[in-house]
């Protein structure tokens, strides 16, 4: 499609958009910069999809940042990494605030420093009684993580086999209380899941582009969104007309 032309945005969109944020390290290659300067474009590319997603009406946000398995990255990539959620946080939370975000985080702090772990802490209290967007940050997340992590609490907190369900289950997540996505996008090319959000992507639609994230604009996140209307969810169910003609014909 043509960089200039306009897609409108679809009546169904979705109530929760998870994005891998993925591509930075090779939209810097490819402008012989360094794999920082990649992950600098990206974030700067996020200010600007928070934006459209609010002005789209989307109600959850999660961002795939830094994974548990991102640890085995070279140490200054790592460190460098750090760094930029820490400038993000010092730079953006009062113009996120503004905006009426309210910041979540997904994942485990422990390992991140203490004075990063307090900034994290602080931002997600700041923001806590704003309703326009919930933006769940992904950072040291991993689902199988995850799902170890509620596995052990439930045990801690004595829960009979029996009382064991799926929605017990959801509740002893990270994302506790919020709905699972119904629109999962991944940028750069890879076909894959990454150990992002296994348990709650159970039945979401993915949405994969060849675009490195730096440039996944508005008019891009608008091509996704467009797809997702197209789509039928079934559930493992037939399509609704095809049960009506079923049952017509019985
Ligand atoms: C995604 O970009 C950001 C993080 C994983 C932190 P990458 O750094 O994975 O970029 P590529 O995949 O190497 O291009
Ligand atoms: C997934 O991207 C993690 C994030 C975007 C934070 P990776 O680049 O780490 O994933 P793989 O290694 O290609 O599977
Ligand atoms: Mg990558």
């Amino acid at each position: 499609m043509e960089n200039n032309a306009k897609t409108e945005l679809p009546e169904k969109i979705p109530t929760h958009i998870a994005i891998i944020m993925d591509g930075n390290g090779r939209w810097a290659l490819s402008r012989g910069l360094p794999r920082l300067a990649g992950h600098r474009a990206g974030t700067e590319n996020l200010r600007r999809v928070i934006e459209a997603c609010i002005e789209f009406g989307i109600r959850y946000l999660t961002i795939y940042a830094f994974s548990t398995e991102n640890w085995g990255r070279p140490e200054e990539e790592v460190q460098g990494l750090m760094q930029i959620l820490e400038d993000v946080i010092n730079r953006e939370l009062q113009e996120l605030h503004d905006q009426g975000v309210q910041l979540h985080h997904i994942g485990r702090l422990d390992r991140l420093s203490p004075a990063l772990r307090e900034k994290v802490l602080h931002a997600i209290e700041y923001t806590k009684n704003n309703d326009r967007l919930i933006l769940n940050v992904a950072f040291n997340y991993g689902g199988r993580d995850e799902i170890v992590c509620a596995i052990q609490r439930i045990i801690r907190d004595g829960i009979p086999a029996e009382a064991v369900t799926d929605e017990l289950v959801s509740g002893y997540l990270f994302t506790a209380g919020v709905p699972d996505p119904d629109l999962i996008i991944r940028t750069s090319g890879e076909l894959r899941g990454s150990n992002f959000l296994i348990w709650q992507g159970a039945y979401c639609e993915w949405y994969f582009t060849p675009t490195y994230w730096p440039d996944f604009d508005r008019e891009q996140l608008l091509l996704a969104l467009q797809e997702f209307s197209h789509r039928e969810r079934r559930y493992g169910r037939i399509s609704p007309v095809e049960d009506n003609i079923a049952q017509h014909a019985r």
